[in-house]
């Protein structure tokens, strides 16, 4: 009796999961260079997320290995592995593409050293969603951020389909590591410890708002200004480790995981999920700044709203000062590119 018990409960669990989630909406994502570093590893932590339903894995080489591989997980999507050919039937149907294709970074290198190879993978990238699936939401994680997602507009744009509420940059990584580095700091739980980090993705670009946590707030003086540095050169603790291998991709997986998650929470109607993400914005629009990342509600068509970054220390509008115009460079270069 106890066995059968047992059985019954290893019944109950994956079925009342596939109960719930086939009572929600059904999402399909696509994952663009799912054979990367960080496309591997994202396509398996989407396959265990319960709001994904359908999983499109595309690469110029891998992703049906992949695919085969991450679609064994006993979770109720879905998932369909393309070749480098077959990039149109990957979008076909696609709500959520994920975009981590692109080369990373070597030691020495920035990520604006990136642009020349990732400009133009991501704006071709680009143009075929807004050929195949125009209403899908554009989640951009290829380097320079700053750049790509400027680009990506710029090309839905000229296809005549930009819609800004469905264009994101994944900063969610700096939100991780600030949370990961302040809670190591002041010993607290990482998971109550939220941050958040605005402007862009790079070096002085990226803008934590310490001042803002309690937590946050107690640090200060040198252990301040080496925090600060931590959260906005994370990147490159992780180039310089990995000695010419590349860059983060399983933090990177873990916080496009965590955004993609987010978002479809709010595409399924779930209110106040609130998240920093690198966004089209009015908030330094009069600057000539036209993409910022600050937290962001995410609703039923993505951006619902666009959050102010609220009041900041006098060290924080030092920062920003510092950031806006590197992230204007950033944003223009991009911009001209795809001019
Ligand atoms: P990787 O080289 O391991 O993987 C990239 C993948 O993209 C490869 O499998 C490659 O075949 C594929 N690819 C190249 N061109 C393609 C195309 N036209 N279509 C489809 N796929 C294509 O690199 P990685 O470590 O996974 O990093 C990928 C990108 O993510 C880099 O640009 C890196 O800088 C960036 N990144 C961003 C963040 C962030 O916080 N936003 C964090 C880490 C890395
Ligand atoms: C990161 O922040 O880890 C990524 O942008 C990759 C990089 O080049 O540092």
């Amino acid at each position: 009796a106890m066995l059968a018990r047992a059985a019954l409960r290893t019944v109950a669990t994956p079925s009342a999961r596939l109960f719930s989630s086939s009572a929600a909406r059904q999402t399909k994502v696509a994952v663009l260079g799912a054979g990367g570093g960080i496309g591997q590893p994202l396509s398996l932590l989407l396959k265990n997320e319960p709001l994904v339903t359908s999983l499109s894995l595309y690469d110029i080489r891998g992703a049906p290995g992949v695919a085969a591989d991450v679609s064994h997980v006993d979770t109720g999507s879905e998932v369909t592995g393309y070749a480098a050919d077959q990039l149109d039937q990957a979008l076909e149907g696609v709500e959520v593409v994920v975009i981590p294709a692109g080369v990373p970074r070597k030691p020495g290198m920035t990520r604006d050293d990136l642009f020349n190879t990732n400009a133009s993978i991501v704006r071709d990238l680009a143009a075929a969603v807004g050929r195949v699936s125009p209403s899908a939401h554009i989640l951009v994680i290829s380097n320079p951020v700053n750049s790509t997602v400027p680009i990506v507009a710029a090309t839905l744009e000229k296809a005549g389909v930009f819609d800004p509420r469905r264009l994101f940059g994944i900063t969610t990584l700096d939100v991780v590591r600030a949370q990961r580095f302040l809670a190591g700091l002041v010993e607290s739980d990482p998971a109550k410890t939220p941050v958040t980090v605005v402007g862009g993705h790079s070096g002085a670009t990226i803008v934590p708002l310490l001042s803002q946590s309690a937590y946050g707030k107690a640090v200060t003086g040198e252990k301040y200004e080496k925090l600060v540095h931590r959260i906005q050169f994370g990147g490159d603790e992780v180039v310089k480790a990995k000695d010419g291998a590349g860059s983060a991709t399983l933090s990177m997986a873990y916080a496009g995981a965590r955004f993609t998650s987010a978002l479809l929470k709010g595409l399924n109607g779930e209110k106040g999920v609130v998240t920093p993400t690198f966004v089209k914005s009015p908030l330094f629009a009069d600057q000539g700044i036209d993409f910022f990342s600050s937290p962001v509600e995410l609703g039923p068509n993505g951006v619902e709203k666009i959050h102010p970054i609220g009041p900041i220390s006098a060290e924080e509008e030092k920062l920003l000062k510092a950031c806006l115009p590197e992230l204007k460079k950033n944003i223009e270069k991009g911009k001209a590119f795809a001019a």
